[in-house]
């Protein structure tokens, strides 16, 4: 079926996770950290996630603020750092994310060829507003999908079905595009055609649904959207 919806996972996807920890790491007298931001940015993601994981598996939400908080003081405590000025900086930009440059291109080309557009994401609404407030997309993006409407993380099928339920459309009107390989595979297993976007060339996930497409970034996104 044509595709009508064009549906973004955000961080990792939309917006560069790694871009709080990457600008404090280059300003000025942060040297100690400059060494040790990817250590602590990995780190920070890797425990974010797993936080969603299991406290979507054992029942026990909190919002995505909280996670990222606890995956921070998790990565913090890892790599020996414990300057509370450093904690309340990264925070700061992370509620604030970079979105990667060929976003709001890419958004608007989208809307101009007559798609519906939005994002569904583990982030809670204020920090959603955050980041899509400073990339300026805000106006290209038809709704902002929050995991907190259902009180469940990714990737619990509830999420997914909240884009046909505000759409009302069929799921394989419906690519989403995520950079997350754990990601892409459910929503493909809930129906949705997938594209995965892989920046990192990393290895294909071995799950059980395989996407659509890969693109090494968001630039083709319109493009892949036309022709499926
Ligand atoms: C999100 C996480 C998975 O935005 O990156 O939902």
């Amino acid at each position: 079926m044509t595709i009508t919806t064009c549906v973004f996972d955000a961080y990792g996807t939309l917006f560069d996770v790694n871009a709080a920890a990457r600008a404090v790491a280059a300003e000025p007298g942060q040297e100690a950290f400059a060494a040790v931001w990817q250590e602590v940015s990995t780190h920070w993601r890797a425990k974010q996630l797993q936080y969603t994981w299991i406290r979507a598996l054992t029942g026990q939400h909190t919002d995505f603020w909280q996670v990222t908080q606890d995956g921070l003081d998790w990565a913090l405590a890892k790599t020996g750092q414990s300057d509370p000025d450093l904690r309340d900086r990264l925070l700061g930009l992370y509620f604030n994310l970079a979105a990667f440059p060929e976003v709001p291109a890419m958004l608007a080309a989208l809307k101009a060829a007559g798609m519906n557009t939005a994002i569904l994401s583990n982030g809670s609404p204020p920090m959603l507003k955050g980041a899509v407030d400073s990339a300026g997309v805000g106006d290209v993006l038809d709704d902002i999908l929050s995991v907190e409407t259902v009180g469940i993380f990714k990737p619990d099928a509830s999420v997914y079905k909240l884009v046909t339920d505000r759409f009302g459309c069929d799921k394989d009107e419906v690519l989403f595009v995520s950079s997350n390989g754990w990601d892409a595979a459910s929503a493909r297993a809930f129906g949705f055609r997938v594209l995965w976007v892989n920046r990192a060339g990393e290895p294909l996930d071995r799950l059980p649904e395989p996407p659509d497409r890969i693109a090494s970034d968001l630039t083709t996104v319109p493009q892949i959207a036309e022709a499926l």
